[in-house]
């Protein structure tokens, strides 16, 4: 995409977090954005926000869309529609964790990650496919280095994380045709509200929001012919890494 002044960029689970700082980026470079939540009160208080990044070319809004039901993201995209006209960039972002031995993990915790992080990201792309095809847009989704590394207690969002991995590369190469581009950001640890985090600087060592903001402003900048499909992102000097 050359000129990114005046796309449109739905974002999932944009209210907090990394789907927050991507907000803050898009609109930064003159994109308009509708961030989703599973609450219209947290949407439209983070839209209302994220307004004071925008500038006069671009605004954001908010929008409430749960993820796990593809009827309401159709819904999400129709308003998207109605407000700005097209969609051009899409980024599967909402998502949540439940950690914990096999032994414990209960079946309500496995069906909300699966639902939420897995079928969320494939119901988000199934309900704009159209509109990306129609603008030659861009599809992201926010995998995770769990979706590649598998670790103790982390049955569920593995699985969950490494289906979002596999899901968004086997989609990338169904709709490269259509040249639509997709690809699947995967970060290690990012300072967010994730698991009931609160961010600090304590956290400072982390990946932080903006930094994720800047790597999907630099892939939807890149060359129409050159495309990151899978990119893996993390902390240069972790805690565990240090003398
Ligand atoms: N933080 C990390 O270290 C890290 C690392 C790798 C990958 N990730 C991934 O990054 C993504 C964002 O996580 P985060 O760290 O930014 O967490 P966060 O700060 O907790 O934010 C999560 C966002 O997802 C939304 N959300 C959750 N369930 C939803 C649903 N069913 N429908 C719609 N929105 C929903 C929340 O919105 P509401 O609460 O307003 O509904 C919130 O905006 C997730 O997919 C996560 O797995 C995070």
């Amino acid at each position: 995409m050359k000129d990114l002044r005046g796309k449109v960029a739905l974002i999932t689970g944009g209210t907090k977090g990394i789907g927050y700082g991507i907000a803050q980026s898009l609109l930064t470079q003159g994109i308009h954005v509708a961030i989703t939540s599973r609450t219209c009160e947290a949407a439209a208080e983070a839209a209302k926000k994220l307004n004071e990044f925008g500038n006069d070319s671009a605004h954001a809004i908010g929008l409430e869309a749960d993820v796990r039901s593809i009827l309401s993201q159709k819904k999400a995209v129709k308003k998207v529609i109605e407000e700005f006209g097209k969609l051009d960039i899409v980024i599967a972002n909402a998502g949540l964790g439940h950690f914990g031995s096999v032994t414990d993990l209960t079946v309500e915790q496995w069906n909300e990650t699966i639902e939420t992080n897995l079928s969320g990201a494939f119901f988000t792309l199934k309900a704009t496919v159209d509109e990306i095809i129609k603008s030659q847009g861009y599809y992201i989704s926010i995998s995770s280095l769990a979706g590649t590394n598998f670790f103790e207690g982390g049955s569920a969002y593995n699985a969950s994380k490494f289906g979002v991995t596999g899901f968004t590369q086997a989609a990338m190469l169904d709709l490269r045709k259509y040249n639509v581009k997709v690809s699947t950001i995967m970060p290690g640890s990012v300072s967010t509200h994730f698991n009931g985090n609160e961010p600090s600087d304590k956290g400072a060592w982390k990946i932080q929001i903006e930094d994720i903001g800047e790597l999907v402003v630099d892939l939807l900048k890149m060359h129409p012919r050159t495309l990151p499909s899978k990119i893996e992102v993390r902390p240069t000097v972790p805690p565990s890494a240090k003398n």
